[in-house]
């Protein structure tokens, strides 16, 4: 089969291969999918370039990408062979595995390949598992949100916009920042209620305004330290923030314990490879019904082939992109600039 790997770290263009490789079979619990795109998180680059000075290999070879959609073809020991012939979206293919979505085949336990409901399409279903596990943890992890205000920080990001998204499926209002103008017109499709420009705007004079001086109820937070002030300043009493990033791998966030102890807040500090497997499930289960609502839209940034990878990994890297980028793996997927 074709596949993207790398065997050793270090920036895209030096390392990522594209070629043929065995194809794989799936063992007991396992289930293969003829992969149709592939999804790129940067999770996949970080792991790929060595950040945070993470530059062994966990394995020999590395096919990468957690995320991924196609259709099973094969079922392991244990299977149900009526999974045959499924429509799937892919969740932690690569997890703890060498071998991810980028390839015509993964092989990954049964339960990581989730059914992709008939309306949503197979870019759609590569564009859900990291970002719409960790946005929904990060939102119902202290239970529903209905008639509830939740700051979105970063809404023109992957994660963002999938908690807006799950935030307005689910009856919150949403309030958000941006830093550009086409994340602004992104978070505003996703249904945000309040959008405001962090680099230009008060962002907490804006939101203190839009809720009538009362704050927000929870924060989903891509900048924990960065933005921790802001938070304690527009959150309400027994406030939650759930962070699931905080800039360079060796941010130190300091506090003042006494004032945010007097303020009640709750933080919870979100891994998407951690959640326990009840919430993965409750994940796909609610992510499934947002999609089957016609409430989870993913924004695309750009499709590209699997022999165009590595400006696909730049692009993810680049920070420029708003969207997905994705990898249409099987020739029916078509590409778009
Ligand atoms: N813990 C987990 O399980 C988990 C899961 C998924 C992702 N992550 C991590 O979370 C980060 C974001 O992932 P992603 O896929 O959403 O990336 P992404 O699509 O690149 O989005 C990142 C967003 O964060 C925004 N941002 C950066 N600094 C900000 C700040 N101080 N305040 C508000 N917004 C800010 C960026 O906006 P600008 O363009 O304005 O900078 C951008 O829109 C990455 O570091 C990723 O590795 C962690």
């Amino acid at each position: 089969m074709k596949a993207l790997w790398y065997e050793r770290k270090g920036p895209a263009a030096a390392v990522l291969t594209h070629g043929d490789v065995p194809d794989p079979e799936p063992g007991p619990g396992e289930v293969r999918v003829e992969v149709h795109v592939s999804g790129i998180n940067p999770t996949d680059t970080k792991a790929r370039g060595g950040w945070g000075g993470n530059v062994e290999m966990p394995f020999a070879r590395v096919i990468p990408h957690q995320d991924g959609s196609g259709v099973i073809d094969r079922a392991g020991a244990g299977v149900p062979p009526s999974r045959v012939g499924e429509r799937v979206w892919i969740y932690e293919a690569q997890l703890g595995r060498a071998f991810g979505t980028a390839a015509e085949h993964v092989c990954v336990p049964s339960e990581n390949a989730v059914r992709l409901p008939d309306g949503a399409s197979f870019e759609t279903g590569a564009c859900l598992g990291v970002p719409a596990m960790t946005a929904h943890r990060c939102l119902f992890q202290d239970g529903g949100i209905q008639g509830q205000t939740v700051l979105v920080a970063g809404g023109g990001g992957a994660v963002g916009h999938a908690a807006i998204l799950l935030a307005k499926w689910a009856g919150a209002r949403v309030v958000t920042s941006v830093s550009r103008a086409e994340q602004e017109q992104s978070a505003r499709d996703a249904g945000a209620d309040l959008v405001v420009n962090r680099k230009t705007e008060d962002v907490a004079a804006r939101i203190k305004d839009f809720t009538r001086g009362a704050g927000v109820d929870r924060v989903v937070e891509v900048s924990f330290e960065a933005n921790l002030d802001l938070n304690r300043a527009v959150l309400k009493p027994n406030g939650v923030i759930s962070t699931y990033a905080s800039g360079t791998p060796d941010s130190t966030p300091r506090f003042p314990f006494s004032p945010v102890m007097r303020q009640g807040l709750t933080m919870h500090f979100v891994l998407v490879y951690v959640m326990p497997r009840e919430a993965h499930w409750a994940a796909a289960r609610e992510v499934n019904a947002a999609l089957d609502a016609g409430c989870y839209r993913p924004r695309v940034a750009r499709v590209f082939r699997l022999d165009e990878a590595v400006a696909a990994h730049e692009a993810q890297e680049s920070g420029k992109t708003v969207g997905k980028i994705l990898i249409a793996v099987q020739p029916s997927v078509p590409v778009a600039p």
